[in-house]
């Protein structure tokens, strides 16, 4: 569509049942009680000059452009400040407000460089346009120099701040505050020579608590703050929506564009996931899709060891598919296998799916879920019903208590954090809500400003299931469990059976506290915050009814008793009646943007879409008829297995699309001697990552920007992704799934991948409702959507559990294999870092990296003084499956005994020494937990030398077949 700013309300929406009539310049209006007069008046499409005020940020009443005047009150009041009144007859147009606002306007403009020729935001300002908006033609004052002249900062790599044009209104500060709460800027001195400072401890933003989310640049009325892009490129022509392709919250932004060149992304207010805001990665880190080293001619080669030939599409598609032909024929389906992406849109993956399924013959497709969130699906599956979440993100308003265990929503949710910071933060005498904190690390959820945890319960890794079972044990034998919820919702003996487990003096927190290492009191106590809200014990009816919500991420899943743990927390849930309502629930807070929709989409070896055992006759059967072939009933293999059974010769094809394994799954040396035994590995993806090391065939990717498409967020949220510019490959990646199926033979004609969803619809009865049709006019869907749930489902199991009684699964704590003993004496721990994503192959491309340019391994101050070590240091990090070698950071933020480093960068890759432990249900992979030894070191280790030398050897390319 052509470009338009998104309507600016002024103040923001109220949410009451009570309405309220009023008159704006005769005409009458109903609105919301508690709107604001501006608000009001926006509504029924009158526009009252404003600069200070902006409909994502509470009212401020600091400019006092936006006057009025109401009959029977003195004076000119400020409407955005100006709660409605029933009755109440207001004018914005009188010729008295014409004069003090353009009083008002004169003043800023006296103080304002006048070179909007050459200004980046000319035609896209907000004090240009209510210049104009109040008739502003001269300025009577002599030119004032309280802002003039300062010096800009260009310390931020995606946006520049230039005081010389500010007018103080402090939207920044506030978007800063109210939106992010991060609260880096302040307004420094009063009056005329007021200013916007970045922090105390820096005089710049790179040098600040700045995280560089974008609320300020996108909250500022003038050219002030600016992205670095508009001034490099101008101000956009055109827009299109569409949904971030870095993590599971899938925030929406408006894609501006001038021509074909992306300007700007900017945070969709109307987004359901992101309510307008968002994070460094969607906001400012998409320069990799025009990177130089992305790959855009398919490629091939006889081994592994020659260099890479450019070829034609016909020519890869034709080699790859006589490979898979050949292969199959001497060594039969089972040997053929694929591995769809959470990075994909639901369209490419079932399409990767089904070209395993129909086309190769074998059940053996899995996802990156496998290393992440598997262990979800199997938890929640068992005791409620769904292999997702709970709630919608909008839930976390109406929560009185959080529990977040095993997640770092500040790194690697941010949206999401900042709206439960919000959240903890309290409102306008509403007290926050009161925060546990289960992890092993001080996050910057347990300290941060204006945000303190409640109970931070720093356990030692791999003890989950026992801190839940302590936390159930206070619950039940102090009388705080939820008796009526249990017995209305829940399998009654399958509770008593729990409770009488978890009721043993060998679960209560004294006793536990040996092994977790939290003191009981802090376990009791956060046990009570959590069923009661601090509201007291005693019988459970008299008690106020609170919210408790409890949030999770990957901290819960990797772990060798990861789906344990999911289910540990789901009875904590049931046991104390927090499902079914806003403000509850279980949340998993998904890595990747289309994990959930991978999963959805039947990736898992063992399910068709919508979780549907392949084993099950009638769902294989309506595939069967839709595809037009026969599927094996059996389950196919787990990428573990798939590795496993290439080192043993058996599995010898593997077309892998968006995924990186060799850098993101564990024991790297094992995935490595896996990928090498192979005869036909197949690489899709945007650049030639490290598994292309081992790859014959190499098909160029597209980017998110460059496809149509869906992505499902963490919140089960469908939402569309929008083709912003042409691929610059040549195909979207459904394209490129459908070519190689087609050059199988297989006969495929999708002309759009909405005919992909029409067919995903059709087989997948929780996606019955779901169009692209329909998800254009809607925004977005939650699905269940079907004729039980035709406008989809915020909230999951409000009526009951979707399979029926909730069920308490007894976990027994069981110890990981993993152990810590004078050879490996530390436990490590991974995790994420906010500017870089995953495995960085997309952020490492970007000036992201001028936030983290390494992974670091931080280590207590007490481990460091024994090892005789400093901050920067090099160390070798050693464990029983391999060693890598780093560089320290030595911080209490991590606690003794406990290391901990990120993954991003494959130069470290510090999944060589993560093991084979993995998730007894599910084989996730237990990345949270590894001893390890640390010790002095020169500099890189012996592989990571090698490794250079491969990676360098198998990036050779020679570019004179391309017309092969
Ligand atoms: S930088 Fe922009 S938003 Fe902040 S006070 Fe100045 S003009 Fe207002
Ligand atoms: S970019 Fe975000 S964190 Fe940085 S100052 Fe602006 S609002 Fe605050
Ligand atoms: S990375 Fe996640 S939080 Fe950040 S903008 Fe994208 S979806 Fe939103
Ligand atoms: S917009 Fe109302 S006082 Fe500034």
């Amino acid at each position: 569509m052509t470009y338009q700013p998104q309507a600016d309300f002024g103040t923001p929406a109220i949410k009451s049942t009570e309405q309220v009539t009023l008159t704006i310049d005769g005409r009458d209006i109903t609105v919301p009680a508690g709107s604001s007069v501006m608000r009001a008046a926006a509504e029924m499409g009158t526009s009252i000059p404003k600069l200070c005020a902006t409909d994502s940020l509470e009212s401020f009443g600091s400019c006092r452009l936006c006057l009025v005047e109401i009959d029977g009150r003195r004076g000119t009041p400020a409407s955005c400040t100006t709660p409605v009144e029933p009755g109440m007859v207001v004018h914005t147009q009188t010729p008295q407000l014409q004069k003090l606002r353009k009083g008002v306007m004169e003043l800023y403009i006296s103080d304002h460089p006048l070179d909007c020729l050459t200004c980046a935001a000319n035609g896209d300002c907000e004090l240009q346009d209510q210049a104009g908006a109040v008739g502003l033609r001269d300025v009577r004052y002599p030119v004032a120099a309280s802002h003039l002249g300062q010096a800009k900062d260009h310390s931020n790599p995606y946006f520049d701040f230039d005081p010389s044009k500010c007018i103080v209104c402090s939207r920044c500060v506030r978007a800063c505050d109210e939106v992010q709460g991060t609260l880096a800027l302040t307004v420094e001195s009063r009056g005329f020579g007021s200013k916007i400072s970045a922090g105390l401890a820096s005089d710049n933003f790179m040098g600040s608590e700045c995280v560089s989310c974008g609320a300020c640049v996108q909250a500022c009325p003038t050219a002030t703050l600016v992205e670095k892009k508009v001034v490099e490129i101008g101000t956009p022509d055109r827009s299109v929506v569409t949904t971030c392709a870095y993590c599971g919250v899938g925030c929406t932004f408006r894609a501006e564009m001038r021509g074909e060149q992306l300007v700007r992304m900017v945070p969709w207010k109307d987004g359901k996931a992101n309510r307008g805001h968002s994070c460094v990665k969607g906001r400012f880190a998409w320069g990799y899709a025009q990177h130089a080293e992305r790959i855009l001619s398919p490629m091939i080669r006889d081994q592994i060891d020659q260099p890479w030939r450019e070829v034609s599409w016909d020519k890869a598609l034709s080699f790859a598919a006589d490979r898979l032909n050949a292969i199959k024929a001497q060594h039969g389906p089972s040997a053929l296998g694929g591995i769809t992406s959470s990075r994909c849109t639901n369209e490419e993956t079932f399409l990767v799916q089904k070209l395993v399924r129909a086309g190769f013959g074998s059940n053996n497709v899995d996802t990156c879920a496998r290393v992440c969130h598997s262990p979800t699906g199997y938890g929640l599956k068992t005791t409620f019903g769904t292999s997702a979440g709970t709630q919608d993100f909008d839930s976390v308003e109406d929560s009185d208590v959080i529990l977040v265990i095993g997640a770092n929503p500040t790194d690697a949710h941010p949206v999401f954090a900042s709206r439960m910071k919000k959240r903890l933060r309290g409102k306008d005498g509403r007290p926050g809500a009161k925060l546990i904190v289960v992890d092993p690390r001080r996050t910057d959820l347990v300290k941060s400003p204006h945000i303190e945890a409640d109970h931070h319960l720093a356990l030692r890794p791999g003890t989950n299931v026992a801190v839940l079972t302590a936390l159930a044990h206070v619950i039940v034998t102090e009388g705080l469990a939820d008796e009526a919820f249990i017995r209305e919702r829940c399998d009654w003996d399958e509770y008593t059976h729990w409770a009488e487990f978890v009721s043993l003096p060998t679960n209560s927190p004294e006793t536990l506290a040996a092994v977790t290492q939290v003191p009981a009191e802090i376990v009791r106590a956060a046990a009570r915050t959590y069923a009661t809200g601090g509201t007291g014990r005693g019988d459970v009816s008299q008690r106020p009814k609170i919210n408790a919500a409890i949030y999770y991420g990957l901290g819960v899943t990797e772990h060798s008793q990861g789906s344990s743990t999911v289910m540990a927390i789901a009875n904590l849930a049931m046991a104390t009646g927090n499902i079914g309502r806003r403000g509850v629930g279980v949340n998993p807070l998904r890595g990747q943007n289309n994990v959930q929709g991978a999963c959805d989409m039947g990736s898992f070896p063992h399910e068709l879409s919508g979780y549907r055992h392949i084993s099950d006759g009638s769902a294989r059967a309506l595939f069967e008829a839709d595809w037009g072939v026969s599927l094996d009933p059996e389950p196919g293999l787990r990428i573990p297995n798939m590795l496993d059974a290439a080192v043993d010769g058996s599995f010898r094809a593997i077309y892998i699309q968006g995924e990186d394994i060799l850098q993101s799954d564990p024991n790297t040396h094992h995935v490595a001697a896996g990928l090498a035994a192979m005869d036909c590995v197949i690489v899709h993806d945007l650049f030639l990552n490290e598994t292309a090391n081992y790859a014959h065939v190499f098909l160029p990717g597209s980017t998110f920007l460059e496809k149509d498409g869906t992505f499902t967020n963490a919140e089960r949220r469908i939402q569309l992704v929008r083709k912003v510019m042409t691929p610059l490959n040549g195909m979207e990646d459904w394209e490129v799934t459908q070519a190689l199926a087609n050059a199988l033979g297989l006969g495929w004609s999708y002309n759009h991948p909405s005919e992909i969803m029409d067919e995903i619809s059709r087989l997948t009865p929780s996606f019955a409702g779901v169009s692209f049709a329909r998800l254009d006019q809607e925004g977005s869907l939650q699905w269940p959507v079907n004729d039980a749930n035709p406008d989809g489902s915020p909230i999951m199991h409000v009526d009951g559990f979707v399979r029926g009684k909730g069920k308490f699964v007894v976990t027994d704590y069981v110890p990981t294999d993993e152990k810590t003993g004078p050879r490996f004496p530390l436990l490590l721990t991974t995790g994420r870092i906010l500017s870089q994503y995953n495995v960085g192959a997309q952020t490492r491309r970007t000036d992201n990296s001028r936030w983290h340019e390494e992974d670091v391994l931080e280590i207590h101050p007490v481990d460091a003084e024994d090892r005789g070590l400093k901050t920067g240091d090099w160390v070798k990090l050693a464990s029983r499956a391999g060693e890598t070698t780093l560089r320290t950071l030595v911080t209490d933020r991590v606690a003794p005994g406990v290391v901990y480093t990120t993954f991003h960068h494959p130069d470290t890759q510090a999944n060589v020494v993560t093991t084979d432990y993995s998730d007894w249900a599910t084989n996730c992979p237990e990345y949270k937990v590894t001893a390890v030894q640390i010790s002095a070191s020169n500099g890189p280790s012996d592989w990571q030398r090698d490794y250079e030398a491969l990676s360098e050897r198998s990036r050779r390319v020679v570019h004179t077949e391309a017309a092969e």
